[in-house]
């Protein structure tokens, strides 16, 4: 029986934008913290302040859009960074400050060059800081899944004596085991003497492909708030997988004495949109969200299904958002059943411009193809809010040749600064081609490192939505495009990429060097 509230503590827009190549601009964190909202998601953390102006601004801007989920700013238990989150929280309904200090013997000898007892003093002074700006602070102990218990103890003690409210167990880098995990839990919870004035919640990383087992194992063993991410995004292996965590409370219902509070069924657009926006595809068999995840492709399990669905299944695809491909508009719909329709969807446009870009563009694609999907006003959506911006390059024509035999040959139209440049390349294909004639104008010294395309619905007519990374310096862009035609999708998503690496990008990361 469900007796508690599990909170879910959703960080896709800070600990998941750590993953190299995920980062997001501020409109995209304001539509993905949305999206969160709209799920019924407790906090949102919506980035780290100090790290540089984007993010700062990225952070204020999801406190004020968002009104009924805590909005939470991450700081390293420094007084800038806790000045500077409180600053960013300013605008939140209700703010949550998120800061953390490594306890492990390794982090405090090699990378703080602390001892632990300046440690101690160091985290209980961030909790008093950040109590100046809310009441809802959060502490954790960086590394915790490798320290020793006792220290352990004496931090988190002293961290709920100054005033932390939630006190967050990371696994840092995923190396404990489930068994470990839930016992560490249960023994910090037993044996800190203040443990029944804060929540306690676990931050489980994924390199060992462990971090849903031992968020749950730590629920199992009293924890009342997980970390996670959408799609299992973040650093490296990346972290616990909200639609993971989420679906296995709810379908074990006879295991977990708690439950979230949840609206199950937007799971799949906040999976689409995080992964459009990111450029990190979802792998077909991953759990919940994978295109395979409901999919019965044997003729036994087909058979079985048929007769009565729980014989392979233990969910409703429709309980995760699964609807079937449902035509939702034609050629003849028009604005309002547009905007209708997207609202359903929980999408909202950032300014008036943005709806008229998103219609035309859909006009566009209602003469081209016949029947348009939800998928297919997701995508539009993207490209128009990535379009109505102030973007310095915009593309105004492409054409291609390409005949066997022959090498392909690009001409593109740009429109830079609203001055027209032309340029035409020749290249190994026609995507190769349209890239190196765009480059011949912008000459932007970027690297590709990713082009990935992936079909928006089924069918030889389906829009292609491409994701193109560049590099420049370390710094990282991705950039969508969606089109019936392929090569032009992939122009516009090389032109947006292009779009968002001009602008200033020199950002700190926060579990690196020293505080
Ligand atoms: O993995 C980690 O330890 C973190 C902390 C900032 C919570 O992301
Ligand atoms: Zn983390």
């Amino acid at each position: 029986m469900c007796s508690d509230r599990l909170i879910i503590f959703d960080t896709t827009l800070r600990d998941g934008e750590q993953s190299p190549g995920a980062s997001m601009t501020r409109d995209e964190k304001v539509r993905i913290a949305k999206a969160l909202e709209r799920m019924r998601v407790d906090v949102i953390e919506a980035g780290f302040p100090i790290a540089s102006t984007g993010d700062f601004e990225a952070v204020q801007a999801v406190a004020r859009a968002v009104k009924d989920a805590t909005v939470c700013g991450l700081a390293r238990a420094v007084d800038r960074d806790i000045d500077r989150a409180g600053e960013a929280l300013q605008p939140a309904a209700s703010a949550r400050i998120h800061t953390f200090l490594a306890t492990s013997p390794i982090h405090m000898k090699m990378k703080l060059r602390m001892t632990p007892d300046q440690v101690l003093e160091q985290a209980v002074k961030a909790v008093t800081r950040a109590r100046k700006y809310t009441d809802n602070v959060e502490f954790s102990p960086e590394d915790a899944g490798r320290s020793e218990l006792d220290f352990l103890c004496r931090v988190l003690e002293a961290v709920i004596a100054a005033g932390a409210t939630t006190v967050n167990i990371p696994d840092t880098v995923g190396y404990n085991l489930p068994h470990q995990f839930g016992q560490l839990i249960q023994n910090l919870i037993e044996r800190v003497p203040n443990a029944d004035k804060a929540v306690f919640s676990v931050h489980c990383h994924n390199d060992l492909g462990l971090a849903v087992a031992n968020s749950l194992s730590a629920v199992l063993n009293g924890a009342r708030q997980v970390e996670c991410t959408i799609n299992g995004l973040g650093e490296r292996a990346g972290n616990a997988s909200l639609e993971e965590v989420v679906m296995s409370v709810r379908t074990r219902k006879d295991v977990f004495s708690c439950d979230t509070g949840l609206d199950t069924t937007q799971i799949m657009t906040c999976s689409r949109l995080v992964a459009g926006i990111t450029g990190f595809a979802v792998q077909p068999n991953k759990a919940i969200v994978g295109a395979n995840a409901f999919a019965h492709e044997s003729g036994i399990h087909q058979d079985g299904v048929l007769k009565s669905r729980e014989t392979y299944e233990i969910m409703r695809a429709q309980d995760v958002g699964w609807t079937a491909n449902r035509i939702v508009l034609g050629k003849h719909s028009g604005r309002n059943a547009l905007r209708t329709r997207l609202e359903e969807l929980g999408i909202s446009f950032e300014s008036e411009e943005a709806l008229n870009e998103a219609f035309s563009r859909f006009k566009d694609l209602a003469d081209k193809k016949h029947d348009i999907y939800d998928e297919d006003l997701q995508a539009l959506v993207t490209e128009a809010n990535l379009d109505a911006g102030n973007e310095q390059f915009k593309l105004v024509s492409l054409r291609v040749c390409s005949e066997t035999g022959e090498t392909p040959e690009a001409a593109i139209t740009l429109n830079i600064n609203g001055e027209e440049r032309s340029a035409s390349a020749p290249g190994s294909g026609p995507v190769d081609a349209a890239f190196k004639a765009i480059e011949a104008i912008v000459d932007s010294g970027t690297e590709l490192q990713l082009y990935s395309v992936n079909n928006i619905t089924s069918g030889t007519d389906a829009q292609g939505e491409v994701t193109v990374r560049l590099e420049r310096g370390g710094h990282i862009v991705n950039g969508q495009g969606a089109d019936t035609d392929i090569v032009i999708a992939s122009a516009r998503a090389y032109v947006n990429a292009l779009n968002k690496i001009i602008r200033p990008a020199d950002r700190e990361h926060p579990q690196r060097g020293d505080v």
